[in-house]
């Protein structure tokens, strides 16, 4: 469906949510909203959306008055023997959920839409992309980088929304807007967790009951950590050590990285100073999960 202009803010009913498979039906209702002189939000997804997702779609609410919410399952940043083919997706689910948001736009284009022809240029961070799943996925970021940045060219939001759950994605995306300039506050929300601590993703869809509640030792080792780091331990490596050892007593769970590094550099770090990331990914049976925790240190009173 090819979406249509907006009416001016305050001009009567809004009409109800647009969905736009095409950049040029995108570009025409997002500069409407501007020319209304409404304030973009955007949410950037692949879509199989959880409360995680909406989450960021109500911090993007509150904080804009025309939020766009993208679907796409971008091949570019999944390598060869990675889930692009299997990686779950129900858009009419993801639409029902989204009008009962408010959102204004859905974008959702096709891959041809996306990459008419195969890419061949890229946004590259370089140096942080290489770090924390970087390292495991190579060209992984590469590709969130270049899909970010013609989000950003064709939505040109004023805020776009990004969840804390990838913690080094955030640090990479906040790096590039810093780079090159890009007019777009970058906000960040909070981890959104089930009751039991797993931390929400689409991934977790691949769990069965077995893997679903060994996939529970991230968080726990998480805690594990942050309550050591909360009874004074300040080594990282120490820190480190306390949480591989609680991943370890999974033996189905395969550690990726365990590790605590700067949340903006990413580099890491010996001693957990004022503010530290403390970031894990570890395979669950086939499926690859991440959680993290900042540590923060009170400030001296
Ligand atoms: O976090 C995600 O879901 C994806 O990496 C993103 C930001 C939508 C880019 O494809």
């Amino acid at each position: 469906m090819q979406a249509q202009v907006l009416p001016a803010r305050g001009s009567g009913a809004r009409l109800g949510m647009e969905i736009a498979t095409t950049i040029e039906a995108t570009r025409a209702q997002c500069r409407a909203a501007r020319r209304a002189g409404l304030r973009i939000g955007l949410v950037p997804t692949m879509g199989a959306l959880h409360e995680g997702h909406l989450s960021l779609v109500r911090v993007a609410k509150a904080q804009s008055d025309f939020v766009a919410v993208s679907i796409f399952v971008n091949p570019l940043q999944f390598g060869p023997t990675e889930d692009l083919a299997r990686y779950p997706r129900d858009f009419e689910r993801d639409r029902d959920l989204l009008k009962q948001e408010g959102v204004d736009l859905i974008f959702a284009p096709t891959v041809s839409e996306m990459y008419p022809t195969p890419a061949i240029t890229y946004v590259n961070v370089e140096g942080l992309s290489e770090r924390l799943d970087g390292q495991s996925r190579p060209g992984h970021f590469r590709g969130v980088t270049t899909v970010v940045s013609k989000l950003f060219h064709i939505v040109e939001p004023d805020l776009a929304v990004f969840g804390q759950k990838d913690a080094a994605q955030v640090a990479i995306i906040r790096r590039m807007v810093r780079d090159l300039n890009m007019p777009v506050e970058i906000v960040v929300a909070p981890i959104v967790r089930e009751p039991d601590g797993l931390a929400m993703s689409s991934r977790n869809a691949y769990l069965d009951p077995k893997q679903r509640k060994q996939a529970l030792v991230l968080s726990v080792a998480l805690r594990c950590v942050q309550e050591s780091f909360e009874r004074g331990e300040r080594s990282a490596a120490k820190l480190i050590a306390a949480g591989r050892k609680l991943l370890e007593q999974e033996p189905d769970v395969r550690l990726d990285y365990f590790s605590v590094v700067d949340p903006e550099s990413l580099d890491p770090v010996e001693h957990v100073a004022c503010k530290s990331l403390v970031a894990v990914a570890a395979y669950v049976g086939p499926t690859r999960l991440i959680d993290n925790v900042i540590l923060r240190s009170q400030p001296p009173t």
